[in-house]
């Protein structure tokens, strides 16, 4: 009923799952190796992590740090938000690539993540609202219908109470509420080892936070390896005695990628392939409606293999013959849902790729579903970190999450548990890995 510990707690433990050769599936491996980290493909690169001074919000300070890879990856990390600015790669040709939309300055961030708590529209009333660029999200991501929800569990003090959370999407909480983890500054550490540096971030969000039960702890920790790997595990603990209040956690990273560059326009030619056979089709609120799981077969939800972004989301013509915009599609202006993931423990979840750049993405998670959202709220409004402005479709999210609303769905079938009981730590990640290549035309799922 509730969530396991799944992850050893070491972080050296987090790397002990093996890079991937492209195309294949493993599981996180039980034995953490010697050697923390095999550097398979630059053995002999040296990472590197600085930080510099960023700003203040609320007279807390503000840093930024940088980690390189020594193989050609920069990431750049505020703890405003435990928040990735940017994320340079190579390209094909070795050329270094931003392919993480993000703001220049840490004014910009606090404008767009403060925007619901303030009530002040930024940079207008009408525009693109709060996007999350790069941010954690929580304690829980994604929409929570009714902007409550009754606990369900045992062994707890709360089972059966009701609790209400902000309503900042029409009636629905999304992304934790008005002021979500995206909105803290998070105290911050550093470590480096053999082939990789981390940067862990950590808060306590207290019981009442935001309207949810319970006081939990969370550490996000990036690790930059030498094979050009973003990794992001969580740890979250919820602080209350075994027996006491229990919670709902649904952690995630709201990345949103342009695998040709963040200023360069939309991304509908380049490929993704989610591991998926079935998506969560949404009501007009965007909540999972019944049967909760549909297959993708015959629809433009199809990404079993890679196709371009932008092929079937104004395809009028489906393949089963019937024509017309997709209703789906509709609702969300493009791609803007669960997809349930294939299979279970860490595995591949998505494949993305620029034909241009030949800058590939590989996506590894633990989490049953991923939402990919098309960036079909950007209007055009925002000035991003290269200088350009960001529309519709200029980046999209590979968000792996528990399945939106879960927390209506406590103990049903099909619905894995986002419960967390006190004295439980929930242990969780996803690796963002990055290549150059051939096309890539099949996928090995
Ligand atoms: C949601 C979108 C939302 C975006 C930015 C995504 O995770 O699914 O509906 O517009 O976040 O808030």
């Amino acid at each position: 009923m509730s969530y396991q510990s799944r992850l050893p707690k070491s972080p050296l433990a987090a790397l002990a799952v093996v890079a991937l050769a492209a195309g294949t599936t493993t599981a996180l491996s039980g034995a953490v190796p010697a050697a923390a980290f095999p550097g398979i493909h630059h053995p002999h690169a040296h990472p590197t992590i600085t930080s510099q001074p960023w700003g203040d919000f609320e007279g807390q300070t503000v840093d930024l740090y940088t980690l390189t890879s020594g193989a050609g990856m920069k990431v750049t990390i505020t703890n405003f938000g435990a928040t990735v600015q940017s994320l340079w790669v190579p390209d094909r040709r070795g050329r270094s690539v931003d392919v993480a939309l993000g703001f220049p300055t840490l004014s910009d961030y606090v404008n767009d993540f403060l925007q619901q708590h303030t009530g002040v529209a930024w940079p207008l009333s009408g525009g693109s609202g709060d996007t999350y660029f790069g941010a954690t999200i929580g304690r829980y991501a994604n929409r929570i219908a009714d902007h409550s929800f009754t606990m369900v569990c045992s062994n707890c003090s709360n089972n059966g109470v009701t609790y209400t959370l902000p309503a900042n999407n029409g009636t629905n909480t999304l992304h934790g509420g008005d002021l979500g983890w995206n909105t803290k500054v998070w105290s911050a550490s550093t470590s480096q080892g053999p082939g990789y540096v981390a940067l862990a971030l950590s808060l306590t969000s207290p019981d009442g936070d935001e309207g949810f039960p319970a006081s939990v702890t969370a550490t996000v920790t990036y690790t930059v390896t030498t094979d050009n790997e973003l990794r992001i595990r969580y740890d979250i603990t919820n602080n209350e005695p075994v027996g006491g209040k229990a919670t709902v956690v649904n952690p995630t990273n709201h990345l949103y990628f342009n695998l040709a560059g963040e200023s360069s326009g939309p991304v509908f030619d380049q490929l993704l392939a989610i591991n998926a056979d079935r998506y969560s089709p949404i009501d007009t609120n965007f909540i999972p409606t019944a049967p909760y799981q549909l297959s993708v077969a015959g629809t433009p939800f199809d990404f079993r293999h890679p196709k371009p972004i932008g092929r079937d989301i104004t395809n009028v013509s489906s393949p089963d013959g019937t024509s017309g915009p997709f209703p789906q599609l509709v609702i969300a202006h493009g791609y803007d849902h669960n997809w349930v993931l294939n299979g279970s423990g860490y595995r591949l979840a998505a494949v993305a790729q620029d034909r241009g750049t030949g800058i590939t993405l590989w996506t590894y998670t633990d989490q049953p579903g991923v939402q990919f959202y098309s960036g079909n709220f950007l209007v055009g409004d925002l000035t991003g970190t290269g200088g350009h402005t960001y529309r519709q479709t200029s980046g999209f999210t590979l968000e792996t999450q528990h399945f939106p609303d879960s927390p209506h769905h406590i103990g049903e079938p099909g619905w894995p548990s986002v419960v967390l009981n006190g004295g439980q730590t929930l242990s969780s990640m996803t690796t963002y890995r990055f290549t150059t290549g051939g096309t890539i035309t099949h996928f090995g799922f």
